[in-house]
């Protein structure tokens, strides 16, 4: 940080209660060792906080605690509080630098990384935001050591993505790993997180404001959407929905003809040996009433991000509702063995 930061920056430490206890006093004996000041604060925990009431209650904080236009702000968390950190550093004072330490899965490999900062609306996820790069982001793979398994599985899923998107060797890799062992082995954690975090970059530095390419980045994430809205955010964590996602659009590329069967099945049972997964109980019905209103819909066009083979994907507009009805009951009859 000093590298990137200089001496003297005064240092606010966005984070969370299970975050502070088990990792805050490491960081803050870090920080004062490289002779930064810094000052903790906290947010109440979990997604349902992830709103600009939560965002304007620490700005006050912040200000209270004399932030101004050269402190530096660092999310110390979860992709939650890198959301509404970055979003408050976009708007603090029209904007102060930003450091992220991401310390889930899911927040190293994706959310640190591109820039894409907000908070929910009551009609939607992520519908207020701001585009705001970190100076640096910070990744540690031994904090994951205190994740429940379930959080660190549905971390994993969205480095598979990147693998499937296009990193044939991270594919590999995890497939062969099992998540228990991943959690445990922090030198194929960092090649992991590496692999995932420099394709999420390339992606992002080709098309930072999801023009085209970027959109990449959402396979698996269509009816992974729709599957989280369709069971009011409570039955999936996020990966978990866009686990389903992928084999959703694997069994999609596969009956349109834009994927060999083979290639197909070995994806699904990637995406299945990093289980168990909270099964599947939606009406295919009901799913695709939620593609036609979802935002990624552009003129009414339901857009889906198609493996073509591992590693290679294709963004496809004109996926006919049979095939898309066709995978939520393939995904209904997979659930009840693998659950
Ligand atoms: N900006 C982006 O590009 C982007 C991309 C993907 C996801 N996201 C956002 O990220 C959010 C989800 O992030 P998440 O999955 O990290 O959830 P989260 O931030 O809610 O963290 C999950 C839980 O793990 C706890 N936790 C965090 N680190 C821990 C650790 N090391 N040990 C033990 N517990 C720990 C947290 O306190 C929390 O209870 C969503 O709001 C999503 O919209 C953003
Ligand atoms: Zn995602």
């Amino acid at each position: 940080l000093k590298e990137f930061l200089g001496n003297g920056s005064h240092l606010f430490v966005i984070t969370t209660l299970p975050v502070r206890k088990r990792w805050g006093k490491k960081l803050l004996t870090a920080l004062s060792g490289s002779g930064f000041q810094a000052t903790v604060l906290e947010i109440p925990d979990g997604e349902r906080y992830k709103k600009l009431a939560t965002v304007e209650a620490l700005a006050e904080k912040l200000v209270r605690a004399g932030a101004d236009r050269q402190s530096v702000l660092i999310a110390f968390g979860g992709g939650v509080v890198g959301d509404m950190t970055g979003l408050l550093a976009s708007l603090y004072m029209r904007g102060v630098s930003l450091v992220q330490v991401p310390t889930t899965v899911l927040a190293q490999v994706d959310a640190s990384v591109g820039g894409k900062t907000g908070v929910n609306l009551k009609e939607g996820k992520n519908l207020l935001g701001a585009f705001h790069h970190p100076r640096v982001v910070v990744i540690d793979p031994a904090v994951l050591s205190t994740l429940s398994p379930r959080e660190f599985r549905a971390g994993v899923y969205e480095a598979l993505k990147c693998g499937i998107i296009g990193n044939t060797r991270l594919f590999e890799q995890l497939e062969r790993i099992s998540p228990k062992n991943l959690q445990k082995d922090t030198n194929s954690l960092e090649w992991v997180i590496t692999q995932a975090v420099k394709l999420k970059a390339e992606i992002v530095s080709a098309d930072e404001r999801e023009h085209g390419l970027r959109r990449v980045l959402n396979l698996g994430h269509t009816i992974g959407h729709a599957l989280e809205a369709e069971t009011q955010y409570r039955r999936f964590l996020h990966g978990e929905a866009v686990a389903w996602g992928m084999i959703a659009v694997a069994h999609i590329a596969k009956v349109t003809g834009r994927i060999n069967p083979n290639s197909a099945k070995r994806l699904t049972d990637a995406v299945l040996a990093l289980g168990p997964l909270p099964k599947v109980q939606v009406k295919g019905r009901n799913i695709l009433k939620r593609l036609q209103a979802d935002k990624k819909t552009k003129n009414s066009v339901v857009h889906f991000v198609l493996p073509v083979e591992i590693g290679k994907v294709e963004i496809v507009d004109d996926v006919p509702e049979a095939a898309i009805l066709e995978a939520v009951d393939v995904l209904r009859d997979m659930a009840p063995r693998n659950s």
